[in-house]
């Protein structure tokens, strides 16, 4: 028989990582008030960091920095901002130095998403994801860098790995994360000489978030032949665990990288036998296989 399909464990970064590597940090998250860049604040806060979320929606921000602030132990505090509109980020950024004074950490994570073929698309609804993504990003680096420069701190922008293969109905999106890409890589090499660092982090499907509720139809977060090597979709506290490590100082020496969290699913080119069972138990292909098994 052969054996069960491993499951990778979901844990927590405290369980790794010291709770007090970002004592005195100050975070600037944007898309902080929901989904997997709450998920990534609440893990930087747990470590001893003060944070600020940004997003469009005053209600949710307020209940979600109230929330964040309770769980943690640390201060979380709301700014209402549209990332497109570079005069609302000065202004969150204003109220972050107001408040705390620095800006040691930025997550660029707001994003917009649906799903919509090439044909079908008007120039409005592609330039809208550009916009909040791309341009989203770029505003945000460019609000936040001289207080970045300041403290030596470090960026991580949220991306995708829609944009490594041709994704259909992603045309947009698929767009706007690789210019993301490539404005991070831009920023590691401009800024690493004045200290700063900046990566990507790259989620898989995850599990309980906006973009999996676009992308599945509103169907429940696990599919029908769905598989990769590491079993399961992304989790938010996976992505929460790569960013406390990308902003710790442990990666002091990484930047201008691509991390995709995606248990290892962009590698796989499994279309033609049954994956995981194929290399699971071997025998079950053996009329493909050459070697000894
Ligand atoms: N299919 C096709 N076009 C769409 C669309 C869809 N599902 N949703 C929006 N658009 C188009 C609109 O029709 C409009 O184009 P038009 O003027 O030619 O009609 C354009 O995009 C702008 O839409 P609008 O709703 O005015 O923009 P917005 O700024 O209020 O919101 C989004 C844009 C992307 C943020 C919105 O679609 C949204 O809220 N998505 C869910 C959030 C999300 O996906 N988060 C997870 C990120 S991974």
């Amino acid at each position: 028989m052969a054996p069960s399909y491993f499951l990778a464990p979901i844990v927590d970064s405290s369980s790794t990582f010291k709770d007090d590597i970002f004592k005195g940090k100050v975070l600037f998250c944007t898309g902080g008030g929901s989904g997997i860049c709450k998920g990534m604040t609440e893990a930087i806060m747990r470590h001893g960091a003060d944070a600020v979320i940004v997003g469009r929606k005053a209600d949710r921000l307020a209940a979600s920095a109230k929330e964040l602030s309770e769980k943690t132990g640390k201060t979380c505090i709301p700014a209402q901002a549209d990332v497109r509109d570079p005069k609302s980020l000065k202004d969150a950024v204003q109220k972050t130095i107001e408040r705390f004074g620095k800006i040691d950490f930025v997550i660029c994570g707001a994003a917009g998403n649906f799903m919509a073929p090439i044909s079908g698309l008007s120039e409005n609804a592609f330039r809208t994801v550009i916009e909040i993504d791309t341009l989203g990003t770029y505003n945000t680096i460019k609000a936040t860098i001289p207080h970045v420069r300041k403290s030596k701190g470090a960026y991580i922008c949220v991306s995708a790995t829609l944009h490594y293969r041709g994704t259909p109905y992603q045309a947009h999106v698929s767009a706007a994360k690789a210019g993301v890409d490539a404005i991070s890589n831009a920023l590691a090499t401009e800024e690493g000489p004045w200290g700063v660092r900046s990566n990507v982090i790259a989620p898989g499907f995850t599990s309980g978030t906006e973009g999996m509720r676009v992308m599945s139809g509103n169907k429940s977060n696990t599919a029908d032949g769905f598989s990769n090597p590491l079993g399961r979709f992304t989790e938010i506290p996976d992505l929460a665990n790569a960013a406390v490590f990308l902003f710790s100082p442990a990666a002091c020496y990484i930047t201008g990288q691509v991390l995709p969290v995606d248990g290892g699913g962009e590698h796989l080119r499994g279309d033609f036998f049954p994956y995981p069972q194929s290399v699971l138990d071997p025998s079950s292909i053996q009329k493909l296989l050459k070697g000894k098994l």
